[in-house]
């Protein structure tokens, strides 16, 4: 099974696949990590492991179908079952979602349904919620709202600032993450 991850920034989630690859908790090759931001230090984290690093910048392409047209074109060539999202910060187009679908994976910082959206951790604890946490799932066409795979809860304690929480959130995904790709790989896709 060959996997693509694709990220926009740090690569933590992406760091901690690597990582579970390695030690074949995951029984899947990582063929290509794939950017839209040039900088992004996930291609660092990619190329440090010699794994196939690319990216493409959307302000070359005329709209995001035809960026994302680019970015299937890419996954097919290099022979990608499976897509996943780790911090990827674009909205894939309907096209993209169908070429793969079913077969894309996200994890989002908080408990979905609650605080969807590119601000989940700011979100809850903006809201005061006592719990929240991480959610890994299907990516479908509806923004965060696809079939649930995994959920961790973190407590949210009186001397939590949004940095110690977000860093509690961030350590849960990547258990959570690494695990429900293997789980997916070795159940749903057979
Ligand atoms: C994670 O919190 C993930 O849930 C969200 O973006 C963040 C990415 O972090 N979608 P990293 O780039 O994996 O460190």
């Amino acid at each position: 099974m060959n996997i693509a991850v694709l990220a926009s920034g740090n690569g933590s989630n992406l760091q901690a696949i690597i990582n579970a690859v390695k030690s074949k908790k995951i029984k899947a090759k990582i063929v290509l990590v794939f950017s839209d931001k040039a900088d992004a230090f996930a291609l660092k984290r990619a190329a440090k492991v010699k794994i196939p690093a690319l990216h493409l910048s959307p302000k070359d392409f005329t709209d995001r179908a035809q960026f994302d047209a680019a970015v299937a074109k890419a996954l097919k060539t290099a022979g990608v079952d499976v897509v996943v999202l780790a911090g990827y910060m674009r909205l894939l187009s309907p096209g993209f979602i169908h070429a793969y679908e079913g077969r894309i994976l996200n994890v989002h910082p908080a408990l979905l349904p609650a605080f969807k959206g590119a601000h989940g951790i700011r979100d809850a604890f903006e809201y005061g919620v006592k719990v929240t946490g991480a959610t890994v799932h299907i990516v479908t066409e509806e923004m965060d709202a696809g079939p649930i795979l995994a959920q961790a809860a973190v407590a949210v304690t009186p001397k939590d600032t949004f940095e110690s929480l977000a860093k509690k959130i961030h350590a849960v995904e990547h258990k959570i993450y690494p695990a429900a790709i293997a789980q997916f790989l070795k159940t749903i896709l057979r």
